[in-house]
């Protein structure tokens, strides 16, 4: 997926105003234009981390974006083709980062890991964006690349897709394709929990607020009671949810999510069905001409 840009990152980043932004996760670079219009409105400068796609045609097409991209933005953008782990270690110091890579517990765990690593070697703590907290991967673990994965902290997974309220994968649902983990929730599965786990962890003093918008994103923010800081605790007080409304808003969207994605592949069957229909047509109608 990725973040609700204009409703929440952006009013946040603007009360930010970050001069160095760290992107993981990039694919067709739609994040990546929004937060360089960022780095340009504040003069700052951005790394993007991704692999790219494993399949060539996906890779060729994501290189050119970012070819594009570099080209746009000389000395604003630094592109790592590599996986986030663990060459976060080598980027710092940032005052920002957007975490929407490999959908799994032990990515996204490490990732933070690496952030609160930067953090207290440089003496800065970032805004860090986390996405897909909420379903299908908030507590499914996804694998973009199960090998790079230690087996210990893999779940056995499966191809079949994922339902709102079935924890097991189903033949033919939504989001069927990817690699994810066969069945749902339990410890150490998906991208929330991973969440969850480094605050209860982490030695940084995080003030943390999940979004149930999209595929749902956190955000942790530095606590700050100090004056100058009042627009980042309006921030915060905006998106302060209560327990009940948040579990409704969760169940909205991932009911929104599995119909999007039901009807999305439907509707491109359908395009290519009418098509294939007045080819055809047309065929015959030429034929009876004749
Ligand atoms: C959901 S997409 C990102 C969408 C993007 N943030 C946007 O705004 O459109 C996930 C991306 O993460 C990349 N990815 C997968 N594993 C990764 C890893 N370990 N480190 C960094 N990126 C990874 C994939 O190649 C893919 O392009």
């Amino acid at each position: 997926m990725s973040f609700a840009w204009d409703t929440v990152v952006g009013p946040l980043i603007d009360i930010l105003k970050p001069t160095t932004i760290v992107e993981v996760g990039a694919e067709h670079g739609v994040g990546s234009r929004r937060l360089l219009e960022f780095c340009r409105k504040y003069d700052g400068k951005m790394h993007v981390i991704d692999p790219l796609s494993p399949d060539q045609d996906g890779a060729r097409h994501q290189a050119e974006i970012f070819a594009t991209l570099l080209r746009e933005n000389p000395g604003r953008l630094t592109f790592h083709r590599a996986r986030s782990l663990p060459l976060l270690d080598e980027i710092g110091p940032y005052d920002a980062i957007f975490i929407d890579g490999d959908h799994n517990w032990y990515t996204v765990i490490e990732e933070l890991r690496a952030v609160e690593r930067m953090a207290l070697k440089h003496g800065v703590v970032p805004l860090i964006a986390v996405d897909d907290v909420g379903w299908p991967h908030g507590r499914r673990d996804a694998y973009f690349a199960p090998e790079t994965i230690p087996a210990e902290h893999r779940h056995p997974s499966g191809r079949g897709g994922a339902i709102p309220g079935s924890s097991a994968l189903v033949e033919g649902g939504p989001f069927g394709g990817l690699i994810q983990a066969e069945h749902e929730g339990g410890p150490r599965n998906g991208v929330r929990t991973a969440v969850e786990d480094f605050l209860r962890e982490t030695s940084l003093d995080l003030a943390c607020r999940m979004i149930p918008l999209r595929a749902g994103s956190a955000i942790l923010l530095p606590r700050d009671d100090s004056p100058a800081s009042a627009p980042v605790r309006h921030w915060l007080d905006a998106w302060s949810i209560g327990e009940t409304q948040m579990s409704v808003l969760w169940d909205l969207s991932a009911e929104l999510l599995a119909l999007i994605n039901t009807v999305g592949p439907m509707s491109s069957e359908l395009v290519a069905l009418r098509q294939r229909v007045a080819e055809a047509e047309s065929g015959r109608g030429a034929a009876n001409q004749r």
